[in-house]
């Protein structure tokens, strides 16, 4: 079986929450870079096809051998692409896109919304592991209407993590700069005792304290946060 490191191993869990009893689909991992996250769902049987995309070649021909060595050549289509240009999205799908920047993120999925139409996108499940700019990512996917299903957060080699999986509705709303920040479903499993999640936003605040100094939105969220938690 694929071993993938603490952080995919989460970003692995969220596929396999989002997939369900449904079986019958495929995983289209945007950024698939060395394929492991691909082999691993294959190998356990959550997708029946998998899809990897890589806006570069080397990672991209990393990704194909994987597959391929795991016996997965059947199965499994690699694209040297940007994001899901020319990756048609079909029902039951499950896009992941992992190790990126927030504003990549944030773009590739804009893209797909216009793309594949807001019926299609509302037939598929983004489960989405930002590296940065959580507070963009959160308030494009409340404001382009997506609703959250899950987030987690884990500890990697001493580096915090976080995985949101999302599914586009098409009813636009807000969130506050706390949320934003921290997260509409950490704050909720915060206030229901979750340790990791206290774990991670005492390492935020630590990280905040220092960015509100130059950034407005992060200053509002810590002193709501603070006000939040008495
Ligand atoms: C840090 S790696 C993360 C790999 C893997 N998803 C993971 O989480 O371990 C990011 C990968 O995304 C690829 N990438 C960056 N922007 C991309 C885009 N717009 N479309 C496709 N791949 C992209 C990079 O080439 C790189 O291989």
């Amino acid at each position: 079986m694929q071993s993938l490191t603490t952080r995919l191993e989460m970003v692995f869990k969220q596929v396999r929450s989002a997939r369900g009893s449904v079986k019958d689909g495929r995983l289209i991992d945007v950024g698939s870079d060395h394929g492991y996250l691909a082999v691993r769902c294959l190998e356990e049987g959550l997708v029946s096809n998998a899809v990897c995309t890589e806006i570069h070649k080397a990672p991209a021909q990393r990704s194909e051998k994987a597959l391929i060595d795991a016996g997965f050549r059947e199965v499994s289509e690699v694209f040297v692409t940007d994001g899901l240009n020319g990756v048609p999205l079909k029902e039951n799908d499950i896009i992941s896109i992992a190790g990126m920047g927030g504003l990549n993120i944030v773009d590739i999925i804009t893209r797909a919304l216009k793309d594949n139409g807001p019926e299609m996108m509302g037939k598929v499940t983004f489960v989405l592991q930002p590296q940065k700019s959580n507070d963009i990512v959160r308030k494009f996917l409340s404001e382009t209407g997506f609703d959250y299903e899950d987030e987690s957060v884990c500890k990697d080699r001493d580096i915090f993590y976080n995985c949101m999986r999302v599914v586009y509705k098409g009813r636009s709303s807000s969130i506050t700069d706390e949320e934003a920040c921290y997260g509409p479903l950490l704050i909720k499993k915060f206030n229901n005792g979750d340790k990791d999640v206290a774990d991670y936003f005492r390492h935020l605040d630590d990280i905040f304290e220092i960015r509100k100094r130059s950034n407005p939105t992060v200053k509002a969220a810590l002193e709501a946060r603070k006000k939040n938690e008495g």
